[in-house]
């Protein structure tokens, strides 16, 4: 009898089956088969119980103030917008999942990645699943990347991946992609949930078990879910989205989860003809802004992670057609937009429910903190009074529900990036615990922080003519 072999596990239940069908005959649920490899320590009671035995017997406890953390021996990438969303370096041992849509740029990342390593004198091993080595060589000689160091190998089966890796113990190895790899122990066929699980479930052994970070590449399709990145994510240490418009040239990193660092972190790169550049100043990236501000655009400086961002939030209102009106958003959640839309209705006297409603982050970010709320309404209320918000004016601040306003959070911080960029004035929330309406103080390098209790306030301070 084989030492491994696979059965179909329900992933509603948990019943196991040893041929596939579309229907669990234990929950009857559909199409939650899934091959899963069952290993020689399942194989029966008998060798469980040595095993067990065995275990308890050579476990190694380590005095927790003898244990070395990964903080020491983190390897920086050589590219600095992925270290910030890494959270300072690649860490040995760690397996990395990079997601995101075909043609994104992952690839080229990666392959940019392995011979900054490779520069910095360690070496790298590209796993090449989908492309042959000579399309890889001519995407590394576009790049920059046919450096000494980086070794190719073209493979889709697993065993020799993961020979390849035990043999030479590279500092990266990059496995391109997750779905084109395949166990022969599995009768599935490359791409499907159990291959995918079982690709990625070795790989963290054989990271785990060297000091070999592996960065595991996977395409989301267009359900977003697939047997991919989404049923990866807890087989792996950090996961990494690449984002962007693909017809546009700027490019985001973030971590959905990160064992090693905060998820908050965003990187910003651009795509250029020679691969994947770091953005000097992200800031003056995003800011698509005209001078003097039009009508239906306010300007918000973002905290995404540790890095100010100044934004510009466009708005556009139009008398609605027949039937309900439309509102669409991109960057933002819809949700909270509506929201706002009940705010600005209530509180501030802006009835939109004739209007059609757009509204749109420029430059592809997308933005998650509330304190984009006062600089959203500004913008909404903007394009309906059809009145630019005053010239050096920024918005930051989180509107509840019953139209007053918080401040945003290290409004100083934000204040001296909005100077940097040349504005001079920063409308946000009354400092906590003074709740005095209109206060306005100073702050370093010459701006000047207008404090606002509600959001008919605010307006009044932010747009023209009011
Ligand atoms: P790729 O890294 O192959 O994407 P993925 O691995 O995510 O599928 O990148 C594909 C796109 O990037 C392709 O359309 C061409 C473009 N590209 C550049 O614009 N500049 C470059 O230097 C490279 C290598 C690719
Ligand atoms: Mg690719």
């Amino acid at each position: 009898m084989p030492a491994i072999r696979s059965v179909y596990v329900c992933q509603q239940c948990g019943a196991s089956s040893p041929r596939w069908s579309g229907q669990c005959a234990s929950c009857e649920a559909w199409n939650t088969l899934v091959e899963t490899v069952v290993s020689r320590t399942t194989a029966g009671a008998g060798a469980r119980a040595r095993d067990r035995a065995a275990a308890a017997g050579s476990a190694a406890i380590s005095p927790i103030g003898e244990v070395s953390s990964a903080e020491a021996s983190r390897l920086p990438s050589g590219i600095g917008e992925l270290d910030r969303v890494l959270g300072g370096g690649l860490v040995p041992g760690s397996i990395v999942l990079f997601g995101g849509d075909p043609g994104i740029g992952k690839s080229t990342l990666l392959l940019q990645l392995a011979a900054r390593l490779a520069q910095a004198g360690h070496t790298a091993l590209y796993l090449t699943g989908e492309e042959s080595t000579a399309q890889v060589r001519g995407r590394a000689e576009r790049v920059g990347a046919v450096v000494h160091g980086v070794g190719l190998v073209a493979t889709t089966d697993l065993a020799t991946a993961v020979g390849a890796i035990e043999a030479t113990s590279p500092a990266l190895a990059v496995v391109d992609s997750v779905q084109t790899f395949a166990s022969a122990e599995l009768g599935g066929p490359a791409g499907s949930v159990g291959q995918v699980r079982e690709v990625a479930t070795r790989l963290a052994e054989v990271a785990k078990a060297g000091s070999t970070c592996v960065a595991l590449v996977g395409h989301v399709t267009k359900e977003g879910t697939v047997a991919g990145p989404r049923t990866l994510e807890h087989l792996v240490d950090a996961v990494i989205y690449l984002e962007g418009e693909r017809m546009g040239t700027t490019r985001l990193l973030r971590a959905a989860k990160n064992r090693y660092g905060s998820t908050e972190e965003v990187g910003v790169l651009e795509m250029r003809s020679d691969g994947l550049v770091e953005v000097a100043d992200a800031s003056r990236f995003f800011l698509e802004s005209e001078r003097p501000p039009v009508a239906g655009s306010a300007i918000t400086i973002a905290l995404e992670g540790t890095r100010p961002l100044a934004v510009e939030i466009q708005a556009l209102v139009a008398p609605a057609g027949y039937g309900s009106p439309r509102r669409a958003t991109t960057g933002i959640d819809v949700n909270r937009v509506l929201m706002l839309i009940a705010v600005l209705a209530r509180h501030a006297g802006l009835n939109l429910t004739g209007h059609d409603v757009y509204v749109n982050v420029a430059g592809g970010l997308r933005i998650e903190e509330p304190a984009a709320d006062l600089a959203v309404a500004g913008a909404l209320a903007s394009s309906l009074r059809e009145r630019p918000v005053r010239e050096g004016t920024v918005l930051a601040g989180e509107l509840s529900l019953s139209g007053r306003l918080r401040p945003a959070t290290r409004a100083d911080r934000r204040l001296a990036e909005a100077a940097r960029l040349g504005f001079d004035r920063l409308v946000t929330g009354p400092e906590r615990g003074t709740g005095l309406a209109s206060s306005s103080r100073g702050a370093a390098g010459g701006g000047q922080i207008v404090a606002a209790t509600d959001l008919r306030e605010a307006l009044s301070l932010a747009l023209v003519g009011d």
